[in-house]
């Protein structure tokens, strides 16, 4: 059980949220909703107890397991499965069994029969968690979510990011923790995962909080609804499953809506009564007053508008290039002795659209990775054709520098790029005044998305590799950067789990790995995209 009393929660100064008085019991399963950047990231690590809130208390009772939105966390020691293990201590229960064990085969008499009962004490914990088929159930969750049996050995510092989070996942779900907090649970999640996830989640007993983009997954999930409005900085709880709330905040924006309008007569009212009285000195104070207060009151809408803005996207004409911008030839990849794929050959045309299909750890990343020339291959090469432009969108942002600003981050993606410009393209995709001097660590999830896509604009490219673009945009940003896509004229290698995204690409062809197979795009791939 989680419970906050009086919560204020502030992103350096600017305040999110304030009087915030909210409880996740057994058995709700909340879906933790609002706009990029709104601080849904921010309350999950405070109710996980890592960070301290700017105001208010959180209490906490039970064992909590809390996944964080940012792959690059976690524990980096040890093995795959030593991790998972941890999560109930079995590696420490079962030391104290050897320890055990071996007294009883050296002791006699009153020794002994302590040592037994102790015995019988430990033997009973090790059962109460889950005895000797722990390992297996640790196994099965792990591989459910796309760990390789392959990689069970490994230790954690050889993996990528997006395997660390999923064995940070496959952890807490194995932890028997009685809230779970989830931050984007699904991102590099394949399609056969995340189905397993919501199953899983949809009949969890102990308290969950949800905060995803994948609106399947909260559709089947969750029977609460949290959201966040940024514009009044409160969460409002909904006690309704995703469809009725949907349907309840509706009605409470279009209430607001209404009183927005009634608002902004009174403030109109207001300043004429004002201006007509500031002429009489007898009220020029009244006056003042009330010239004051329509101000107020148009200033807090103001608010709202910047606030519900969404990027207005396109991207820009590509450059002119050859008739084959780019391809590779029997690329081959090996990690150690873990073999992805082999004599992989693509060929991407001018205005061609790709997407590339195959399960998790077949090597979608990789090959973008290589076509990128972000990574060798082991074997094979990738020719880059006459005019190539390549804008490469990597999954975990690799691309941008999280110490550097976000203005010197787009300064530094196009050679020529002047400052205005700069600041214009940065201003479309929301950042304005003195956020571009914010460092990118900081920012939450969408922004860094946003930023990363805010670089491919600026860059004529004609060919986009673009791995999981929607992941962490809120819907309303989604939409946009989907319309974009369909809109753009240059060549597209996508990598997506999201259905909408490779709707929206109108694909032409398909690259399966780990074979390397191509094929022209029948409707019926999308069920391998994610099946539903
Ligand atoms: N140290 C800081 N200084 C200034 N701003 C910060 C700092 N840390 C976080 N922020 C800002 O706080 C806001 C809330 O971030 P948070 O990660 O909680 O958002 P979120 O709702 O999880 O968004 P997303 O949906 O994109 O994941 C963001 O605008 C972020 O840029
Ligand atoms: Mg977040």
């Amino acid at each position: 059980m989680i419970s906050t009393t009086a919560l204020e929660l502030r992103a350096g100064a600017r305040l999110l949220v304030s009087g915030v008085n909210v409880r996740i019991n057994h058995g709700d399963r909340i879906g933790f909703v609002g706009r990029n950047g709104a601080g849904k990231s921010t309350l999950a690590k405070v109710l996980a107890g890592e960070t301290l809130p700017a105001g208010g208390a959180v209490q906490r009772t039970g064992k909590i397991g809390y996944l964080p939105q940012d792959p690059r966390t976690g524990e980096d020691h040890g093995t795959v499965i030593e991790r998972i293990l941890s999560a109930r201590d079995l590696d420490q229960i079962a030391a104290r069994m050897t320890q055990v064990e071996e007294e009883m085969a050296t002791t006699e008499g009153a020794a002994l029969e302590k040592a037994m009962e102790r015995y019988s004490r430990v033997d009973a914990e090790f059962q109460a968690a889950g005895g000797y088929a722990a390992t297996s159930e640790a196994e099965a969750i792990a591989t459910s979510l796309g760990v390789s049996e392959a990689v069970f050995g490994n230790q954690l510092d050889t993996l990528s990011g997006g395997q660390r989070r999923r064995i940070e996942l496959a952890r807490i779900l194995f932890s028997g923790a009685e809230t779970l907090l989830l931050d984007e649970p699904t991102n590099h999640l394949d399609a056969d995962s995340i189905i397993w996830l919501r199953n899983y989640l949809s009949t969890y007993s102990g308290g969950l909080v949800i905060i995803s983009h994948d609106v399947n997954l909260i559709e089947q999930v969750v029977n609460k609804v949290f959201y966040i409005d940024g514009n009044r900085n409160v969460i409002d709880v909904y006690n309704l499953g995703w469809k009725q709330y949907l349907l309840q905040r509706e009605q409470d924006e279009h209430r607001r809506k209404k009183e927005r309008a009634n608002a902004e007569k009174k403030a109109e009212i207001l300043q004429k009564q004002g201006e007509k009285m500031r002429a009489k000195a007898s009220k020029a104070t009244a006056a003042q007053g009330m010239l004051r207060r329509a101000e107020k009151l148009r200033s807090s809408l103001d608010d709202v508008r910047v606030k519900d803005k969404v990027a207005k996207l396109r991207f820009p004409t590509p450059s002119p290039c050859g008739k084959t911008p780019l391809s590779g030839k029997e690329l081959s990849k090996n990690y150690g002795s873990l073999e992805i794929f082999t004599d992989v050959s693509c060929v991407i045309d001018k205005g061609s659209r790709v997407v590339i299909l195959g399960l998790n750890g077949a090597g979608k990343t990789t090959l973008l990775k290589i076509l990128a020339n972000q990574l060798e291959s082991d074997t094979g090469k990738v020719e880059n054709g006459h005019g190539l432009k390549l804008g490469y969108y990597a999954q975990e942002h690799e691309m941008l520098d999280f110490e550097r600003t976000i203005l010197e981050n787009m300064m530094s993606s196009k050679d020529d790029l002047r400052e205005p410009e700069a600041r214009n393209v940065l201003g479309s995709f929301l950042f304005v005044g003195d956020d571009v001097h914010k460092p990118v660590k900081v920012l939450s999830g969408g922004e860094r998305t946003r930023l990363a896509l805010a670089t491919l604009v600026v860059s004529a490219a004609n060919v986009l590799l673009l791995d999981e673009p929607t992941n962490n945009l809120d819907p309303a940003s989604r939409e946009e950067i989907l319309g974009a896509l369909t809109e753009y004229q240059g060549a597209v290698v996508l990598v997506s789990h999201d259905e909408g995204a490779v709707q929206a690409l109108k694909p032409e062809r398909v690259i399966l790995l780990p074979d390397g197979d191509e094929d022209i795009w029948k409707d019926e791939y999308f069920d391998l995209v994610a099946i539903d």
